[in-house]
């Protein structure tokens, strides 16, 4: 099993232009000959063009945090697939649970965004994950079963192969409350078992599955140590590049 670590920051709504700069050209610098993993940063909207030309010819990528799924029309407020693959964007954040909680995005939406966002040919991070209360009900299976078999109904084997699952917990975002090492184990065994039933097992054994809720510079080496675990998504703490950096060289920590 080589499945190749992705280390991802979410800068969810925060950074100006000036911020987002200063930041890569410090980051660049920590990071300089790290190839053997991907590292990827998600700004916001306004910064996503520049950080593109900024990073090109690096080995750090761009996505965005989120596309609607049309290519242009009157959807005032949104940005298309079209427009990310216009600008350079090479993946998306599709699904993330402060999108489903704050904005109702729905499963049947996610899944029109995910099936949209490939066929642009952007590589789509599906978010997953409970709420605190479908936790502590028993659940957590049952919700990342529905999750995934919403979220990518309609997707061919071969779009299987170009998707990553964030598998984040509600409860556990942005709360510094980390789900324990085996809370977080079972639930990536779940999500790889429901793909090879929904895939192959090949495509299965291949998926990129990261955990993203409080994941830190002193959690992020025994989160990356789990069997089923093959990177992470990082939102407060990746917004001070060396704290993200020391994230990106985990097993150093
Ligand atoms: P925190 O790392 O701030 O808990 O956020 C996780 C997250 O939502 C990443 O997408």
């Amino acid at each position: 099993m080589m499945r190749r670590p992705l280390l991802a920051a979410n800068w969810k709504m925060y950074k100006t232009l000036s911020e987002m700069e200063s930041y890569v050209s410090a980051f660049l610098g920590l990071v300089s000959g790290i190839t053997d993993r991907d590292i990827m940063l998600a700004p916001n909207y306004t910064c996503l063009g520049d950080m593109v030309s900024l990073l090109d010819g690096t080995h750090v990528v761009v996505a965005a945090q989120n596309v609607f799924y049309e290519e242009e029309g009157a959807f005032t407020g949104e940005i298309s697939p079209l427009m990310l693959v216009d600008i350079g964007v090479g993946s998306v954040i599709i699904g993330h649970s402060e999108r489903r909680h704050i904005f109702h995005e729905d499963d049947e939406l996610i899944n029109r965004k995910m099936k949209s966002a490939i066929s642009h040919g952007l590589c789509p991070i599906l978010c997953i994950g409970e709420t605190l209360e479908e936790r502590e009900s028993g659940e957590t299976t049952k919700v990342l079963a529905r999750q995934l078999s919403r979220g990518l109904k309609g997707l061919r084997e071969r779009d299987m192969k170009e998707i990553v699952v964030a598998y984040e917990p509600v409860w556990a975002i942005g709360t510094g409350r980390t789900a324990t090492m085996d809370q977080i184990q079972e639930a990536h065994r779940v999500i790889r078992e429901r793909i090879q039933d929904m895939a192959r097992e090949d495509i299965a054994e291949n998926l990129r599955i990261l955990y993203g809720g409080s994941v830190k510079p002193v959690n992020v080496k025994e989160i990356m140590s789990l069997e089923d675990v093959d990177g992470a998504l990082v939102g407060g703490a990746s917004l001070e590049p060396e704290s993200f950096a020391q994230i990106v060289r985990f097993e150093e920590n």
